[in-house]
């Protein structure tokens, strides 16, 4: 049978309606994300960029890490509907988890960013974020004799700090935090007891209501953008990178792993919880009304997407002074 779905004016998606290919859209996370040929991961890179990861060095303040608003312990977000950057200023969209970017493309929630490496360049220099230069980033990391001799040991060359080989580091380091082993995953590969018959009717629900037309693929977006109506937003999205009218306020799918972890929601923080997320999804993507029981089971569906987190050591950063 086929179906058409139509989740906006602008995205309909003919799909075949047996559940078994529909399920065939998700896939489980795999073991190991794409690693672009240019930036092979080493431990020494990863290790590396962890450390990058958790240094305020890298910004105008030193007082504020990439980890200050992507916290490991809480899933690397901040909790906050937006994010607080440099100055305590906040800036406009909230902050999305760094665990399973890797697997995600293009970066952002308006996609400005192709890769990784390309993504870990914006923070430092943000205005609400950083706010550092890339120059003075390389100047304050060759001040650390034991920074410029890692990266001399994982790049070579005379000068081996550049803004381009922090990028890689950083990426290296992202490339590591996934995190397998959901009761999704382990359903998807044959073990029907791991998720509750909540959770289950949950996923048939997600797949019949079309939730999946937009989050598919091993993180649950298709990397597309799309215009929802989420409460308050007044953000052009993606149209600020492309200047077509048709981009007004669309945004890219964002994840739907870990999302139990990752409140609050939306391009703007604006949603506090997951059940309400569930409600403006049907409403707002689906232009459908999902009963309170509906409601419940995707949620308890959405509360089987939680993996194992990674598990790493704090870095020692190194203790010279500027
Ligand atoms: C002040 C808080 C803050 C700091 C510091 C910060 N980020 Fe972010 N990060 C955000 C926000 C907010 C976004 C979304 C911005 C947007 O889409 O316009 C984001 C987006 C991202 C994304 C894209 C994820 C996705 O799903 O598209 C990655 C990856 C990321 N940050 C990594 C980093 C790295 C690496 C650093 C340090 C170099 C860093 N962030 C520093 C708040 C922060
Ligand atoms: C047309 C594509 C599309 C469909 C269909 C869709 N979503 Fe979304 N979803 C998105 C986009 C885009 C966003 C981000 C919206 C924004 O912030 O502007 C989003 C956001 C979310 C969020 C918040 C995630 C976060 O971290 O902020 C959840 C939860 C969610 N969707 C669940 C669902 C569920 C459940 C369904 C089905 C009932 C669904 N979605 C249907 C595209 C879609």
């Amino acid at each position: 049978v086929l179906k058409n779905i139509c989740v906006s004016l602008s995205f309909c998606l003919v799909l075949s309606v047996s559940s078994s290919t529909l399920a065939g859209l998700i896939e489980p996370l795999p073991a190991i994300p794409p690693i672009p040929a240019d930036n092979t991961m080493t431990p020494e890179k990863v290790e590396l960029g962890k450390m990058l990861f958790f240094d305020p060095l890298l910004s105008g303040s030193k007082w504020i890490s990439c980890a200050t608003c992507h916290n490991p312990a809480m899933g690397f977000t901040d909790r906050l509907p937006r994010a607080l950057g440099h100055g305590m200023s906040e800036g406009p969209r909230n902050t999305p988890t760094v665990l399973n970017a890797a697997f995600i493309k293009p970066q952002f929630w308006d996609g400005r960013a192709a890769t990784l490496e390309e993504q870990a360049l914006g923070p430092i220099q943000a205005d609400v974020e950083m706010k550092h230069s890339l120059e003075g980033a390389v100047e304050d990391i060759n001040k650390m004799p034991e920074y410029v001799e890692m990266f001399r040991k994982v790049f070579g060359g005379d000068k081996p700090v550049t803004p381009e080989n922090i990028a890689k580091a950083i990426a290296a380091f992202e490339r590591t935090v996934i995190t397998p082993d959901s009761p999704l995953d382990r359903y998807l590969e044959g073990d029907v007891q791991a998720l509750s018959p909540e959770a289950a009717r949950g996923f048939q629900l997600f797949q019949d209501k079309g939730c999946i037309a937009c989050h598919n693929g091993p993180a649950l977006t298709d990397g597309g953008f799309h215009i929802i109506k989420v409460p308050g937003s007044v953000d052009l999205g993606r149209y600020n990178v492309t200047k077509e009218e048709s981009d007004k306020y669309s945004f890219r799918t964002p994840t739907l792993r870990n999302v139990a972890l990752t409140w609050p929601y939306m391009n703007n923080g604006s949603v506090a919880t997951l059940r309400e997320a569930v409600e403006v999804m049907g409403r707002e993507a689906l232009h459908t009304n999902l009963s309170p029981e509906e409601v419940s089971d995707i949620e308890a569906f959405l509360n089987a997407l939680t993996g194992d987190m990674p598990r790493f050591e704090y870095p020692i950063l190194p203790s010279g002074r500027l």
